[in-house]
């Protein structure tokens, strides 16, 4: 396994805790979030935003993982946040997050998130459609407010990734389409429209990207239709928001592109096509979410029963699932794991995790690498970290697993896991 992972005494270390520690304090399934390799990979998108531009705003995407305190810590490490839902803006309100330092995102905001947007003072909201420009300049103008806009533009950008997580295209419900004219009108509407002030425009390409040049197409795309603004309607806009997306290692058949390698093409596609146009260069902002937390989670199982079928496959059963990762299921996703006391054994079996659900296709994996495995044993499920906790679901009612950080060798719980009370607090 080409990752890095600490082992001391055969087991794996998570923050500089015992695996076997955390499961005996908390239970399982556990969701175990490492705050160091949080915090890294925030300073780093900050500190190669700081190099390549000077200056913008690294929005961490909190649909990878949202709750309270990875609010606090994005706003301690100076980032900015991405919302797409009420509930990620309440969230982050309640964290104390700056609203100043939030765009929000949706394709179909109701009337109740873009008034709670406007009355919380949200930075950015970014406006996806020419009807959500109206409802938005309407509601802004009976709030006695001013509605600061960035415009979701389709750069038609083709990323190689999941069919479900392309988000570029022209064949996309997000944003406004460049082809057809759509993008332009957007932006005349949000200029003529009377509560609105437009900032800049937005677009994001698709998730689990490792090709770079996506990402400067894209950069370059929308530096283009910047200039193409500024000749049309006479406005030159500041924000250039150019969304999240960067892949990260879940198995040793992923091989991320550092930080940088993303950046500096990036800005000089940004610069030489400002200079070609006569803009300035314009406030970038970026989405990073998976990036940012994915490789810091881990997710502890108790094995179940192994069932051998001879000559078909090998069942681990563990005592979670598609509850907690829906994303085997959702998208064939691949994870590296680990017995998390034995970690050092060689891999020289294949094994099919099966969750616990009611359902054949709760699987965490097929043909996955590990040792003989045995009942009872601690499974370490690794690069957890993004879309496993936001994702998961109370199918079963099964509650969602409470989720702990660690550093320094200690941990705390960050989200209490589901009671059976809390199963039922809302039947009526
Ligand atoms: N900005 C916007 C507007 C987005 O739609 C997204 C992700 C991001 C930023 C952050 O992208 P990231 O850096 O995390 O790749 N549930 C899927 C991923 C869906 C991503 C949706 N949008 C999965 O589990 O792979």
């Amino acid at each position: 396994m080409k990752r890095n992972v600490t082992i001391k005494n055969g087991e794996l270390q998570l923050g500089g805790v015992p695996a076997s520690a955390l499961a005996a304090e908390y239970g399982t399934p556990l969701y175990v979030m490492e705050e160091e390799t949080v915090r890294r990979n925030m300073r780093a998108f900050r500190s190669s935003m700081e190099e390549f531009y000077g200056e913008g705003l690294v929005c961490y995407a909190s649909k990878a993982f949202c709750c309270k305190e990875i609010y606090r810590i994005a706003d301690q490490e100076g980032l900015g946040a991405d919302v797409v839902s009420l509930g990620e803006l309440y969230t982050a309100k309640c964290a104390g997050f700056p609203m100043e330092k939030v765009c929000f995102h949706g394709n179909n905001k109701s009337e109740e998130e873009l008034r709670a947007a406007l009355e919380y003072g949200v930075g950015r909201i970014v406006a996806d459609s020419l009807s959500e420009l109206a409802r938005l300049s309407r509601l802004a103008g009976e709030m006695g407010r001013k509605a600061p806009v960035l415009l979701r533009i389709k750069p038609g950008i083709d990323a190689h990734t999941h069919d479900f997580i392309r988000t570029g295209q022209i064949d996309s419900k997000f944003g406004l389409a460049l082809e057809t004219g759509e993008a332009m009108e957007g932006v005349r509407e949000a200029l003529a429209l009377p509560n609105l002030s437009l900032r800049g425009v937005h677009c994001h390409i698709g998730s689990q990207i490792f090709q770079v040049e996506p990402f400067v197409e894209a950069a370059r795309v929308m530096m283009e239709f910047l200039g193409d603004v500024k000749e049309e309607t006479g406005a030159e806009l500041a924000d250039l928001n150019l969304g999240g997306g960067f892949g990260i290692r879940y198995t040793d058949a992923d091989e991320p592109v550092p930080f940088g390698d993303y950046m500096g093409p990036v800005s000089r596609a940004v610069r030489e096509t400002a200079e070609k146009r006569g803009l300035s260069m314009p406030f970038v902002l970026i989405e990073p979410g998976r990036s940012i937390v994915g490789e810091a989670g881990t997710t502890l199982y108790t094995t179940g029963p192994v069932k051998e079928i001879p000559g078909v496959r090998s069942y681990l059963a563990v005592d979670g699932g598609m509850g907690d990762n829906p994303r085997y299921i959702l998208y064939q996703a691949k994870y590296d794991m680990l017995p998390a006391c034995r970690a050092d054994e060689p891999a020289d079996r294949v094994y099919t995790v099966a969750g616990k659900c009611c359902e054949s296709g709760d699987l965490l994996g097929e043909n996955v690498p590990l040792p003989e495995m045995k009942e009872g044993e601690l499974l370490a499920v690794l690069s957890t970290g993004a879309y496993n906790y936001s994702m998961a679901s109370r199918y079963n009612r099964r509650g969602v697993p409470p989720v702990v950080m660690v550093k320094d060798g200690a941990s705390r719980l960050i989200v209490r896991g589901e009671s059976l009370e809390d199963l039922v607090q809302n039947d009526l």
